[in-house]
């Protein structure tokens, strides 16, 4: 019959390798999960598998270029091997869509981040002599894709709660590549960590690309200091909760509220800056001053005892001007992140700003990048000796 026929086919060893954001960690868990419940095993070397997948990232081109680098590598052992399969899965598989199977035939197919469940099914369809495929339509999907319960825990685990973005900030590809926003109803997110707390999961993470704007376009009233609440109801004493990413615009005085109440939840917030320049910021499009990040987190030290704050920055955007790079290293000294993380500009496809001219060259991207660095070594220096 097909069936028995479709096991016989079905590849025994399944090598995955991650690029990017802890969304995408989580993403490629699932994945894994769907195999290892059809009887497959995971292997940690390409040349010891029978489908090699890579799930990527497309927010700065240099995650782009590690991976062409990696499965570059892999044709020669494709053509010894050509039953192999190799797969592309996550943001780049929409971002790079028409250039990959140009760049590089020896792989097979392409899946995108919200086309993940489909991946089993696509490789039945190769193994059946399909040849290319491409399945990157469910970031347009209106519900976030549900994968099995049963899943494989570690002490730390992770939990969707909504994914995209609808902020457009115009140096992001995101919203392009995992969709404009969709949260996940409450009740299925409350039952998850309901699971998790009881097997003893230690530590849940709450993923989305924008968490602080959970539930906006939901049909039950919940947003996310609510859901904040009754994950606490559920966790309390047991786990640690944290969340990221939050945006500034939509942060405020609720959150840091339930962040103070909730025994559960964690006291860092991941709030990125990105500028400490308003004119950079505008045409970042965030929709903040730096005065009001300033107030923002003023409120938070105020509310959240032992609070710590930690930002992402990008030195080198389009138009940043020496001016506007010394007003970044001015906030950072003067509001004191937990830490920093530091990324060199890059434009990227579909984003607003790759339409400007990437002005700043990549040698003062570099020393941009090193004297903040730089402060904000001193900065978390000076944090863990007060800690202590
Ligand atoms: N270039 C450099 N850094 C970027 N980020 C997002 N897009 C870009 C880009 N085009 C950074 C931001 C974001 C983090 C995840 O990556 O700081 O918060
Ligand atoms: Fe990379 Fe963003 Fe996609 Fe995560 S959501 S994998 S950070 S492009």
């Amino acid at each position: 019959s097909k069936e028995s026929k479709d096991y016989k086919n079905m590849p025994k060893k399944i090598y995955i390798r991650t690029y990017g954001c802890q969304m995408n960690e989580h993403d490629s868990g699932r994945v894994r999960d769907l195999f290892l419940a059809q009887g497959c095993s995971m292997v940690d070397r390409p040349e010891a598998a029978d489908v090699v997948l890579f799930n990527t990232c497309s927010v700065r081109k240099h995650a782009e270029d590690r991976v062409y680098g990696k499965v570059g590598t892999l044709k020669k052992l494709k053509e010894k091997r050509p039953d192999m399969i190799i797969g592309i899965l996550g943001c780049m598989a929409e971002a790079q869509k028409d250039l990959i199977f140009r760049k590089m035939p020896h792989v097979d197919f392409l899946c995108g981040p919200a086309d993940l469940d489909k991946v089993p099914g696509i490789i039945g369809k190769i193994k059946r002599g399909a040849g290319h495929i491409i399945c990157i339509e469910g970031y347009k999907k209106k519900k976030i894709t549900a994968f099995p319960k049963k899943r494989t825990e570690d002490k730390n685990a992770y939990v969707k709660i909504m994914e995209g973005c609808s902020n457009f900030c115009s140096y992001c590809i995101v919203p392009y590549v995992r969709g404009i926003e969709r949260s996940r109803p409450s009740k299925d997110i409350l039952e998850e960590i309901s699971r998790l707390a009881d097997k003893g999961v230690r530590r849940i993470t709450l993923l989305g690309q924008n968490v602080n704007s959970y539930g906006k376009r939901l049909k039950e009233k919940v947003d996310f200091s609510v859901l904040l609440r009754k994950i606490d109801k559920i966790t309390r004493g047991r786990t640690e909760v944290d969340f990221v990413t939050s945006h500034p615009k939509d942060a405020g005085i609720e959150l840091f509220r339930a962040m103070a109440d909730c025994r559960s939840l964690s006291k860092q917030l991941h709030l990125p800056l990105q500028s400490g320049s308003n004119k950079v910021l505008k045409r970042m499009n965030r929709g903040y001053t730096v005065e009001k990040y300033k107030k923002l987190v003023k409120g938070f030290r105020m509310i959240v005892k032992n609070g710590t704050v930690v930002s992402d920055f990008i030195v080198g955007f389009t138009g940043e001007t020496k001016k506007d790079f010394d007003d970044t290293l001015k906030a950072v000294k003067e509001i004191g992140f937990g830490a920093a993380y530091i990324f060199k500009y890059s434009p990227r496809p579909f984003a607003k700003a790759s339409r400007f001219k990437d002005d700043v060259s990549r040698e003062e991207k570099e020393r941009r990048h090193a004297l903040l660095l730089n402060a904000q070594k001193d900065i978390s220096l000076h944090f863990n000796n007060v800690k202590v």
